[in-house]
C-alpha cells in the first residue's frame, strides 16, 4: 500500500515515506551503527575476503561497518556477538578454502556451496574450530581427497561433501565422530570400500549417504549394528556381494537405496525392518524370492527390477498397486502386475 500510494502525494511527501520505507527495510543502515562484532572475527573474515579475491558478492564486508551487519554472516546474540554462521555460495575462486576459517573459534556452521573453480585441500585449521557443528561443502569442483583430520572436529553433527569432485578412499577415522548424525558424501568419485569401522558410529548416524561414487568391495557386516540410522543411500558404486545385514526388522531404516550396484544375495531370506517405506534394489544381482513379508509394508516406493529374482510375486497389501516396472527384467518372477506364472 505505502508503495502505490507514495505516487500521489507532494514530492516532499513522498520523499519522506521513501525514508521511512528504507528505515524499516534496512535498520542497520539508518540507526547508528552497532559495534557488536569482535575484532578478532572482523581480522579474520576481512583475510577470507582477500583470501577469495575480494569477490563482488562480499562488498558488505567492510571494514568500517561492524560485521554482524555483513552479508554471508551471522552473529550469535548469545555468546557475545560472535560470528557462528559462515555462508559462501554462488561465487567464482581461484583456490582452496581460506585458512582463516580457522579463526573463527565459535563457527557453528561453515558453508561453502556452488563455489566455482574451488580447489583443495580441505583446510587442516578446521580442527581449530571447537564449535562446528554443521560441515557442508558442496555442489562445487572441489578435487581433493577427504583428509582423515575431519575425524577429529568432535563437535561434527551434519558432515556434508556431496557433488564435489572428492576421490580417494573414506576416512576410517570418521566413525570417531561421536556426534554425528548425517554423513553425506555422495556424488563425488572416491573408491575403495566402506570402511569397516562405520559399523562402530558412537553417535546415532541417522542418515549415510554414499550414492554415485566408485566404491567397491562387500558392505561390511558391520553396517548391521547401525540400528538407529534411518536412510541408507549407496547406489550407483560397484558394491559387491550380500547387503542383507542392512535390513534388520528392530531397526530404525524406513529408506534403502542399494540400486545400480553388483550386489548378489538371496533376498527370500530378508525381514524387512518394520518402518521401511522406500526400498529400491534394482539393477544388482539379487537372487531368491520376494518375501510374502512384503504385502505387509506401507511401501512408497518398491523396485525390483533388473535383478536375478524368481517365483510368484506375493498376492496382497500394495504389492499390485505398482506398475510392472517395479518388478521387470528379472530371471523369472511372475504373477500380477507381471504377467501369469506358467
Ligand atoms: C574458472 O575456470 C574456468 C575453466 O577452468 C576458467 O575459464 C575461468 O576463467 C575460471 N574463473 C576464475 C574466476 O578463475
Ligand atoms: C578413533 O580415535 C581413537 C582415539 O583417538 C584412535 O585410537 C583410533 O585409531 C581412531 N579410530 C579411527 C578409525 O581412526
Ligand atoms: C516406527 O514408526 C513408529 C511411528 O512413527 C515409531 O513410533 C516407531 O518407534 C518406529 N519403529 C522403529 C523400529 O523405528
Ligand atoms: C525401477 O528401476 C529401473 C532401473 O533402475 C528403472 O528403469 C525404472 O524406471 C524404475 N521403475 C520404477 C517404477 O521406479
Amino acid at each position: 500500500m505505502a508503495f502505490s500510494s507514495f505516487h500521489f502525494v507532494p514530492h516532499s511527501l513522498s520523499l519522506l515515506s521513501l525514508l521511512f520505507l528504507f528505515s524499516l527495510l534496512l535498520p542497520s543502515t539508518i540507526l547508528p551503527a552497532s559495534t557488536h562484532c569482535h575484532p578478532d572475527d572482523k581480522k579474520a573474515l576481512l583475510s577470507i575476503k582477500k583470501s577469495l579475491n575480494n569477490p563482488n558478492t562480499l562488498s558488505s564486508w567492510n571494514p568500517t561497518t561492524d560485521c554482524c551487519t555483513w552479508e554471508h554472516v551471522t552473529c550469535d546474540s548469545n555468546s557475545n556477538y560472535r560470528i557462528m554462521e559462515l555462508l559462501i555460495y554462488d561465487i567464482s575462486v581461484n583456490g582452496p578454502i581460506p585458512s582463516a576459517v580457522g579463526d573463527l573459534p565459535y563457527l557453528d556452521s561453515l558453508q561453502f556451496g556452488w563455489v566455482k573453480n574451488l580447489t583443495g585441500p580441505i583446510p587442516y585449521s578446521l580442527t581449530k574450530l571447537p564449535r562446528l557443528r554443521f560441515l557442508r561443502i558442496n555442489n562445487s569442483p572441489l578435487s581433493t581427497s577427504i583428509p582423515d583430520f575431519l575425524g577429529h572436529i568432535q563437535s561434527l553433527k551434519y558432515l556434508e561433501l556431496d557433488q564435489n569432485q572428492l576421490y580417494g578412499p573414506i576416512p576410517a577415522s570418521l566413525s570417531n565422530l561421536s556426534k554425528l548424525r548425517d554423513l553425506d558424501l555422495s556424488r563425488n568419485k572416491l573408491t575403495g570400500s566402506i570402511p569397516v569401522s562405520f559399523g562402530s558410529f558412537t553417535s546415532n548416524l541417522y542418515r549415510l549417504a554414499l550414492y554415485e561414487n566408485q566404491l567397491s568391495g562387500e558392505i561390511p557386516k558391520s553396517l548391521g549394528r547401525l540400528l538407529d540410522c534411518e536412510t541408507f543411500e549407496l547406489s550407483g558404486n560397484k558394491l559387491v556381494g550380500d547387503a542383507s545385514m542392512l535390513f534388520k526388522q528392530n531397526g530404525k531404516a524406513t529408506f534403502i537405496d542399494l540400486s545400480n550396484n553388483l550386489l548378489d544375495f538371496d533376498l527370500s531370506k530378508v525381514r524387512f525392518p518394520k518402518n521401511l517405506t522406500y526400498l529400491d534394489l534394482s539393477r544388482n544381482r539379487i537372487r531368491g524370492s520376494i518375501p510374502k513379508q512384503a504385502t505387509k509394508m506401507k511401501w512408497k516406493k518398491l523396485n525390483l527390477s533388473y535383478n536375478q529374482l524368481c517365483g510368484k510375486i506375493p498376492q496382497g497389501g500394495q504389492l499390485q498397486l505398482f506398475s510392472a516396472a517395479s518388478f521387470a527384467h528379472n530371471q523369472c518372477l511372475c504373477g500380477p502386475p507381471l504377467s501369469k506364472c506358467k
